[in-house]
């Protein structure tokens, strides 16, 4: 979080207010781009999350029930996209990262966080049916409301495009510039020494061994810092032959 926050913050100009949508906003976010010089707009599907966003959080300065596959801002362009944890919840996950290079300004960045499919987690994930998901979120982590509206855990899809090459791959097709790439090694929110997490890193370990190595145990998420690209500067250019000879 620290690096994303220092990433938005580099664009951060005085006198200039950034625009940042938050896509799939939830309940909360957890960056720190400092007080003041932008505009926090958040979108989501899920009304109640929107409304605790709204309500209790209160750190939009816009919240709006939606879709990313048919959300309809206009005109308007943001100078950041932050999608965290939400792609791998949307069949039709294309349609959205074409959204999201419609909705980003020229030189602006769009920062995606998805579990990567090939961790043990992100596999696990992917492999086990929503309602295990929903119990282990509640007796393993302890999470009384998991699955109730406004609450994760969200059904998992994990298209094609969400992942490592998919992602790689969108942004080669569609004249964007993959600046950055992290694995990220975040937890479940266990306590470090408890029966539960160790229970969690031998699975992983073991998973890690079975697999040959194909599923890693080291990281479970995968960030994409995405630039895209500034418009050429043309003023210089039309000024010269504007010029009489
Ligand atoms: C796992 S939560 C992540 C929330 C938040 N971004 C975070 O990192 O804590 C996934 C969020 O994506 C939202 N979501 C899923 N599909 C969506 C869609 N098609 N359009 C908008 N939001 C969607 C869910 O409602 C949920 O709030």
């Amino acid at each position: 979080m620290e690096v994303l926050s220092r990433e938005i913050r580099s664009i951060k100009h005085p006198g200039k207010v950034l625009e940042i949508l938050e896509a799939g906003c939830g309940q909360q976010w957890d960056l720190d781009i400092g007080d003041g010089g932008y505009v926090l707009t958040g979108i989501d599907l899920d009304s109640e999350a929107l409304r605790i966003r709204c309500d209790e959080t209160k750190d939009l300065h816009e919240g709006v029930v939606g879709d990313l596959r048919t959300a309809d801002f206009g005109q308007r362009t943001f100078d950041v996209i932050f999608n965290s944890y939400v792609l791998e919840h949307v069949p039709g996950a294309q349609q959205v990262l074409e959204n999201f290079n419609r909705w980003v300004k020229p030189g602006g960045l769009i920062i995606i966080m998805i579990p990567d499919p090939y961790s043990v987690h992100g596999f696990t994930a992917r492999m086990t049916p929503h309602w295990f998901h929903v119990l282990f979120y509640r007796l393993i982590l302890g999470w009384k409301n998991a699955g109730k509206p406004g609450y994760g855990p969200y059904p998992v899809t994990y298209d094609k495009v969400v992942s490592r090459e998919g992602i790689r791959a969108f942004c080669r097709e569609n004249g964007l510039v993959l600046a950055a790439e992290y694995g990220m090694p975040s937890g479940l929110g266990l306590n470090d020494d408890s029966l539960k997490q160790k229970l969690v890193e031998g699975y992983k370990k073991a998973l890690q061994v079975l697999s040959l190595g194909y599923l890693s145990a080291d990281h479970n998420d995968i960030i994409f810092i995405i630039r895209k690209p500034a418009l050429p500067a043309r003023a210089g250019l039309q000024l010269s032959t504007a010029l009489p000879a």
